[in-house]
């Protein structure tokens, strides 16, 4: 057989047209079903979705699914299927009564959006109708903006993590802006803190010193928060708690099994906009955690765990004490983690997990198109990072110079990163040297780059595995299966128009790591962002996110973002 024959065969699917309507489509063969939506009641107690009350009361906001679905993770606990969801951000459009247009006036109001975010954590189980919600099962949990935490790790108790109704920088309330996830060898969930920047807003002038509005400037925090939480909760006004975003921007770990356990924020794992993190045992079975940033022109990084994982062992330290290094990109198509500490950076320990940014500047990184979700892959010593894309690699300013990341990186086109104006994104992969993700050296390859070659016969026609059947823009979410499939979920422009033709709404594609063949599994409704990807214990199940997802889907005005369940007819294997 041919070499392509031999791909096709790879995927037990026959792979679908794009779609530019406003449902979710999978292959012949496979269906979906709606899992849990933005309102659903995780408690007899609580209301069900309400449309006449912005999706429901404040009452019991921290008592139904959130809103606007991201990473998530499966769990098997006890015989029972768990599953931990993020609740990345809210429309206050959808969720507040229609004549605030979208702005909280009361504390009350506030705390409802507050509630809407955050973590699910809930049972599920599937019965003769598919997939449903255990409700009122002792797992179920919501952890929002107000959920009490614990710092770990070497920053822990620094001055800069101190506050006011905290003076011991250890004790934090809430985890913000939920994106990608992970999940540990010993059966946490990691929620990973995206855009944390964007909730905190200043009522008055700022008294904060020098080193902490370098800290603002850096990390963009700014004098008006998205959803004036500042106006109406003082923990959110950086003028009155100048030290309250350090506490934010961090990865933080979760027991989905303990509802009474406080989730921990590791600051061993450095401060950013992570996107996901994703876990992988060295052979010698250190901890190895892969992380992006997603903003443009920031930077990859990875830990390294001094402790080793032993099943059944004390996990204590093993996500704080350790390694913190940036990667860097040479154009020979090798590369290398550069350690960040003391020496190499010039910054003290604290302050280079505080200030991660700044560190990994200090020593050169390579400036990324806005890293998305890394996957490494069960089957191969290699992971993949989606680099979305990045409108301003490669654009000069006014004066001619090219532009920069908020650190004054010059964005130029580099090896991995080759496209000026880059709207399509690309997917790098890396190889550990003698296949140990804890060693300090790599070899890359562009495993995809976007583009169209149906409108372009340049470089934005993309890598040869792009092809009028599979075309794509903005990879974002990504997952390996167990049989070493890469599973790449799309956050892009989705008008179908222009360079954009024939593209069609967000979507999941999968692809072949051998034979780079890539294909598409799912369209999903115009205007959706298709985020976060799990399976089922026994794999014939797959857990597929929609995000915003545009008008009335899934069952009619307004939208209500959700979980999908998705199997074959004949409960076949998809993962
Ligand atoms: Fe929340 Fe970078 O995506
Ligand atoms: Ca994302
Ligand atoms: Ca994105
Ligand atoms: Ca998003």
């Amino acid at each position: 057989t041919s070499v392509l024959a031999q791909a096709a065969s790879r995927f037990a699917f026959t792979p679908i047209q794009a779609q530019t309507d406003g449902t979710v489509h999978v292959p012949d063969g496979y269906s979906w079903r709606v899992l849990a939506a933005w309102g659903d009641p995780l408690v007899s107690a609580a209301d069900g979705y309400d449309v006449t009350q912005g999706g429901g009361s404040v009452e019991h906001s921290d008592q139904v699914f959130g809103e606007n679905t991201d990473g998530m993770e499966t769990f098997s606990y006890q015989g029972r299927q768990l599953i931990a969801i993020n609740h990345e951000y809210v429309n206050p459009d959808l969720n507040l009564p229609a004549q605030n247009e979208g702005v909280a006036q009361t504390a009350d109001e506030v705390i409802k959006l507050q509630n809407l975010q955050g973590v699910t954590v809930m049972e599920i189980a599937e019965g003769a109708d598919g997939w449903a919600v255990v409700k009122d099962s002792p797992f179920n949990r919501r952890i929002h903006h107000r959920t009490q935490m614990r710092l770990a790790g070497p920053a822990a108790g620094h001055d800069l993590l101190k506050t006011e109704a905290d003076p011991t920088g250890t004790v934090v309330l809430g985890t913000l802006n939920n994106c990608g996830s992970g999940k540990t060898p010993w059966g946490t969930y990691l929620t990973c803190e995206e855009n944390f920047n964007g909730y905190f807003g200043a009522t008055e002038a700022l008294s904060a010193d020098e080193k902490v509005i370098a800290g603002y400037r850096r990390y963009g925090v700014g004098d008006e928060g998205r959803y004036q939480y500042e106006l109406f909760d003082a923990r959110f006004d950086t003028a009155k708690n100048p030290n309250e975003p350090h506490r934010h921007g961090w990865v933080v770990e979760i027991d989905p099994t303990d509802p009474t356990s406080t989730p921990v924020k590791h600051t061993g794992l450095g401060r950013f906009k992570h996107e996901n993190a994703e876990v992988v045992l060295a052979p010698d079975g250190r901890v190895v955690v892969y992380m992006g940033d997603d903003e443009r022109g920031e930077f990859l990084y990875k830990f390294v765990s001094n402790g080793i994982y032993t099943p059944g062992g004390s996990t204590e330290g093993l996500l704080d004490d350790g390694t913190l290094y940036a990667a860097r990109f040479e154009d020979d198509q090798t590369g290398e983690w550069v350690a960040l500490t003391p020496e190499t950076t010039g910054m003290e320990m604290a302050e280079i997990l505080i200030f991660t940014r700044m560190a990994a500047s200090a020593v050169g990184a390579t400036t990324m198109d806005r890293p998305e979700w890394i996957a490494t892959n069960p089957v191969a010593a290699e992971a993949y990072c989606c680099l979305t894309n990045n409108s301003r690699r490669g654009v000069k300013t006014d004066d001619g110079s090219i532009r920069t990341n908020a650190g004054g990186d010059v964005m130029a086109v580099n090896a991995p990163n080759p496209r000026e104006t880059n709207e399509y994104g690309q997917i790098v992969r890396w190889r550990p040297e003698g296949d140990d993700h804890a060693s300090d050296r790599f070899t890359w390859d562009l495993y995809v780059m976007a583009g169209n070659p149906t409108v372009h016969s340049d470089a934005y026609a993309g890598s040869a595995n792009m092809n009028a059947g599979n075309l794509f823009n903005s990879p974002d979410g990504m997952a390996i299966d167990s049989t070493g499939l890469v599973w790449i979920q799309t956050d892009g422009d989705d008008d179908n128009e222009g360079d954009f033709a024939g593209m069609g709404n967000n979507q999941m594609l999968a692809g072949d790591p051998v034979t780079g063949e890539i294909v598409r599994f799912l369209t999903g409704p115009k205007g959706c962002e298709v985020t976060g990807l799990a399976w089922s214990a026994d794999l014939r199940t797959m857990f597929v996110g929609i995000q915003h997802p545009g008008s009335g889907w899934p069952n009619g005005s307004p939208e209500r973002s959700a979980v999908i369940a998705i199997k074959r007819d004949d409960n076949g294997l998809v993962g």
